[in-house]
């Protein structure tokens, strides 16, 4: 196989075969191939596309192109929970214990990455003991014995989608429905995923601005899923305003307790029930939304869940007393409130922003080597819409490096606002595509 041919085929609309592709992603992860053909090539994918077969063909080479989990050994399929991206977004924390209480197999190996707060992980270390180098043994022996473990990944998982990710990045090629969709399944594949409920966030504080956009990644995503034999599930939801009102890593894992607790109530607890009920489904625990909601309502209302989420912390080293005594997560030194000017409605102006102005705190990575303060953060006092009165506070910063402090109040001064009309509410799920 010639590269210069391969290249001329896509740029001619043609569709590469499964051996092709394989040749292009293996020859380009070993060095074989130059970045500059590399580059030729995804440039005519982001002009012609690809197909459902050649996106699942190149999803499946990514995903085998280093290490792969080995979940086999399980008893259940391990269901798998992504989300695109999402501000002041905490279901990932509260839905493993949540759903595993259910019965789900909840088996996550889970990255740090970049953001505006750390990854799975990053938040989950912010609870005293816990521990998530766990080897492959005591991984599997958990789950088998209490349905949950979440582990960072050890070796590096799709090398491939890390080397082409970094390539579209600087050849203006990330922007393409076919290489989003392939790089963000090849990682939930390689890291064991039997079934996948992905989370597509559409709005100014999503990656994806536009719902017809979002849409589209989402069915690319569930066509892999089909095309690789793993049953994928997408909800398509609203990221026009913050999900819920933490935005750092200890306060969303406080917000998730107040989940598992049955005290949140709002956008937060909706779509942990919409994604929720697709994860019982997808594990063939309900047959249908009504009854997975039901049963999840039923863990949460029975304590079940909160129980669940104390067992996972005990086995991983942490200690659940932070379930009753959220003091005993890290908290910043200092904090500052953004009061209202005048009476009227909160209005979230940029939600972007907010993610952006809690990483300058030090909430989020903004480099690969940049170091994580897990106390550190925003927490809305408001929801988007509400009346609010003036001097009220709007939103408290939670900070311990002083010099940090004005660039991101003003920041946040910009993304928020007081206005005189009730901004119009959003839509929560546009879309569930299966
Ligand atoms: N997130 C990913 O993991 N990959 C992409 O290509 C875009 C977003
Ligand atoms: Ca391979």
């Amino acid at each position: 196989m010639r590269v210069a041919e391969l290249i001329v085929k896509k740029r001619e609309g043609l569709a590469l075969n499964s051996q092709e592709i394989e040749y292009l992603v293996h020859g380009y992860t070993q060095g074989e191939i130059p970045d500059y053909q590399m580059s030729a090539l995804l440039m005519a994918v982001f002009f012609r596309g690809m197909t459902e077969e050649e996106t699942a063909a190149l999803t499946l080479s990514m995903a085998t192109s280093g290490e792969t989990a080995d979940l086999s050994a399980l008893p259940g399929l391990a269901v798998d929970k992504h989300s695109t991206g999402g501000v002041a977004d905490t279901t990932t924390l509260a839905l493993a214990p949540w759903a595993a209480s259910c019965g789900v197999t909840v088996a996550k190996m889970s990255g740090r990455g970049l953001g505006h707060t750390g990854g799975t992980i990053d938040k989950l270390e912010s609870i005293p003991g816990f521990r998530t180098s766990l080897t492959q043994a005591e991984f599997i022996k958990q789950v088998r014995e209490i349905n949950i473990a979440v582990a960072g990944q050890s070796g590096s998982l799709a090398p491939a989608d890390q080397k082409l990710y970094a390539l579209r990045d600087v050849t203006g090629t990330v922007e393409s429905i076919p290489l989003i969709a392939s790089s963000i399944m090849s990682k939930k594949i390689a890291a064991g995923a039997g079934a996948i409920v992905l989370d597509v966030k559409t709005g100014s504080g999503a990656f994806m601005k536009n719902p017809e956009e979002a849409r589209k990644l989402a069915r690319a995503m569930v066509a892999i899923g089909k095309n690789s034999g793993r049953r994928t599930v997408a909800v398509v939801s609203d990221m026009n305003e913050p999900l819920g009102s933490a935005i750092g890593n200890a306060l969303e894992v406080e917000e998730a307790i107040q989940v598992l607790r049955g005290e949140t109530k709002g956008r937060l607890l909706q779509l942990c029930l919409s994604l929720g009920a697709q994860m019982l489904i997808l594990a063939g625990k309900a047959a249908d939304t009504v009854q997975a909601e039901a049963l999840l309502q039923d863990a949460l209302h029975s304590g079940r869940a909160l129980q669940k989420m104390a067992e996972f912390i005990s086995a991983q080293g942490g200690d659940p007393a932070v379930l009753e005594n959220t003091a005993l997560l890290p908290r910043a030194a200092f904090n500052r409130e953004i009061t209202a000017p005048f009476d009227g409605y909160f209005f979230i102006k940029d939600t972007q922003a907010l993610g952006y102005a809690a990483m300058l705190l030090g909430a989020g990575r903004e480099r690969k080597d940049s170091v994580i303060d897990l106390a550190v953060g925003l927490k809305l006092g408001k929801r988007n819409g509400a009346a609010v009165k003036s001097g009220e506070p709007l939103l408290t910063v939670y900070y311990n490096r002083e010099e940090r402090l004005p660039e991101a109040v003003k920041i946040l001064e910009q993304a928020i606002a007081v206005v005189p009309v009730k901004p119009a509410d959003h839509p929560l799920v546009y879309e569930i595509i299966a």
